[in-house]
């Protein structure tokens, strides 16, 4: 469960984020959306520690991270993982590689229980054949499987995806959002993902907060957001010819 409160944070005159206030529950995908600019990735930072809010309040199953020690929130740290924009592996370390650098980075673990958690990991993401592969010899799918293996290799409580599915086609980038909510039911992770992609919002969308300027301009679930009447978030739904028409054919059906 992680708490948020009132949380600001500004860019020199750029006030990004302006008074954020929610919460994240445990074995849920929460999603954070809005349009390219409203302040998604800047929130995920602050969620992760990487920036500092001016003012504000986030609290990780109670314990406010601005009053932790150093030790305490490297502990914290350590509990998150991160799948990055566009997967962000080190090209000239292969799959396998990639997956066990945070646990050599991190752990004490022998070379063999490394290598069976490793394993274990790439499983759980259906990549079964390709520890060996670089980056460069695998798909935009198959990057992301390891992205995801990677954050979760060391059992993470917290989850962060920034866009876990962009650049991907339709078909696979519901598989990568299915593939995120079922291992964040099955190790009850408190998972935050940014989104701008409506069939992730109804795919797996169980609570979804609406960013829109820096403001939090609505939060809900995938079943209420089609029913809302907030303008910004039925324009941000709304805004392929495609949903329009689902939007038109629900209200007639209503009426
Ligand atoms: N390190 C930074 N320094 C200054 N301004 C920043 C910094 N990071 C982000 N911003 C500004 O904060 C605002 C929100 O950016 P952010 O990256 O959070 O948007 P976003 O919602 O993630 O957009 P997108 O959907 O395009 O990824 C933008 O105006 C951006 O220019
Ligand atoms: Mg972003």
């Amino acid at each position: 469960m992680i708490e948020v409160e009132n949380l600001h944070k500004s860019f020199g005159e750029a006030h990004v984020l302006k008074g954020i206030s929610t919460s994240f529950e445990k074995g849920k995908t929460n999603l954070i959306i809005g349009q390219s600019g409203s302040g998604k990735t800047v929130f995920l930072k602050c969620l992760l520690g990487l920036f500092t809010p001016e003012e504000g309040k986030i609290a990780y199953e109670g314990q406010v991270y601005s009053e932790l020690s150093l030790d305490e929130k490297r502990d914290l740290r350590q509990e998150m993982g991160m799948v990055f924009q566009g997967s962000a592996l080190f090209d000239s370390m292969t799959v396998e590689g990639n997956v066990m650098f945070p646990l050599e980075m991190f752990t004490k673990q022998s070379r063999s229980e490394m290598q069976d958690r490793v394993d274990f990991v790439l499983k759980r993401v259906n990549l079964i054949d390709a520890h060996h592969k670089y980056p460069s010899e695998i798909s935009g799918g198959m990057q992301k499987r390891v992205a995801i293996a990677r954050a979760i290799v060391m059992n993470p409580k917290y989850l962060f995806c920034d866009e876990p599915n962009s650049g991907l086609d339709p078909k696979t980038a519901i598989l990568i959002d299915n593939l995120i909510q079922e291992i964040t039911k099955e190790y009850n992770i408190t998972t935050v993902i940014n989104s701008h992609d409506m069939n992730s919002v109804m795919e797996i969308g169980e609570k979804i907060i609406f960013l829109k300027d820096g403001f939090k301009e609505w939060e809900g679930s995938n079943k209420e957001i089609f029913k809302t009447d907030n303008a910004a978030v039925t324009n941000f739904v709304y805004s392929s010819e495609l949903f329009k028409k689902v939007r038109q054919m629900y209200l007639e059906e209503r009426n």
